[in-house]
């Protein structure tokens, strides 16, 4: 079984494990990572081989507070006060790599930028404190399918391909960190996440969104167009089940399969999103039927990663 319960004395064993080029499934707020050791060339090299991650997508790198980003990347003034508001926390900051930066290339895809972030999860910081190290970790599903939120979701990906699972029981955020470019003026969401766009412009001032122009060619690669998907094919916007659809509901939702959250609160929505779509993408369902979700607040994360699982597929 390569499920663990998170105790003590297993996520001891876990960064060990990463210390010695081993990866980990652990779990996060967000979604659960595959962890492992971001300065070893050979960990980063399987984390983008297990997942069948293509190469050219960096990996977001995980610290246990922002003082140990110093020796990664140029800190500057509003890092330092996005870290003091937001983290521990799901935002992850891109900032300009330092040439002496002991983190792989590979990791960061040979950019000129690293992504970096501190967890709010008690198992993440005390791996990630016991590792003593910088840990790269995208979530733990194989490339483009639907995000972990479960220690079982994990297992289910790799059927048993993994060394250790940690478990720390299901994710309270369920969509991943919001990842913000702060490389360029004004600074840019390149995916938004658990923190809201409102809350980085209240701290900020203005943030700008991607050009659509840079969706083929993404600066940030979580903006590829299908990716978070369901087996099944995804239908948005609908306001009930076709022949052979189960019906995702928000909101009052008579007739709904499963409903993200029946008083429509969008932080209940976001908890429930990958554990209800991987529920539904099974027989006797042959499509998914999503209602309308709006749009403010966690809601844009969650209709990005709706949009993404209704795309076409690659
Ligand atoms: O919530 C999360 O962020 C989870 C947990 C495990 O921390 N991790 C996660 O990782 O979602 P991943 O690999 O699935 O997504 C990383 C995102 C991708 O969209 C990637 O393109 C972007 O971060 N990214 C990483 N490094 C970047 C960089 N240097 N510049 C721009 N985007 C970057
Ligand atoms: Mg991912």
């Amino acid at each position: 079984m390569t499920i663990i319960p998170a105790t003590a004395a297993a996520i001891k064993q876990a960064a060990l494990l990463l210390q010695t080029g081993q990866l980990v499934a652990f779990p996060t707020e967000t979604v659960y990572g595959l962890g492992g050791d971001a300065t070893n060339d050979r960990a980063v090299a399987a984390i983008f081989a297990t997942k069948s991650r293509p190469s050219f997508n960096p990996l977001i790198i995980h610290l246990p507070d922002a003082a140990s980003a110093a020796p990664l990347v140029h800190f500057d003034a509003a890092a330092r006060r996005l870290a003091e508001k937001f983290w521990p926390g799901p935002l992850t900051l891109v900032l300009p790599r330092r040439p002496d930066s002991p983190v792989s290339l590979l990791a960061s895809a040979g950019l000129d930028s690293i992504a970096i972030r501190v967890p709010a999860h008690p198992v993440a910081l005390a791996l990630l404190q016991a590792a003593g190290r910088p840990v790269a970790a995208p979530s733990a599903n194989p490339s483009g399918q639907v995000s972990p939120t479960t220690a079982r979701h994990v297992a289910d990906g790799f059927d048993g391909g993994l060394t250790m699972i940690l478990d720390g029981g299901p994710c309270r955020v369920g969509v991943e960190s919001t990842v913000l470019d702060l490389t360029t003026t004004p600074p840019r969401l390149l995916r938004p996440g658990g923190i809201t766009r409102e809350a980085l412009e209240a701290e900020l001032g203005p943030v700008a969104l991607p050009d659509a122009s840079e969706l083929g060619a993404p600066r940030s690669p979580g903006m590829l167009a299908s990716h978070y998907a369901p087996a099944l094919p995804v239908r948005l916007d609908a306001i009930g089940a076709g022949p052979g659809e189960a019906l995702l509901g928000f909101g009052p939702a008579a007739g709904a399969s499963l409903n993200l959250s029946p008083e429509a609160d969008l932080t209940e929505a976001a908890a429930n999103l990958f554990a209800m779509l991987r529920a539904l993408d099974r027989p006797p369902f042959q499509a998914i039927a999503v209602m309308p979700i709006p749009d403010h607040g966690l809601g844009a994360a969650i209709n990005d990663r709706l949009r993404r699982a209704a795309a076409p597929r690659g």
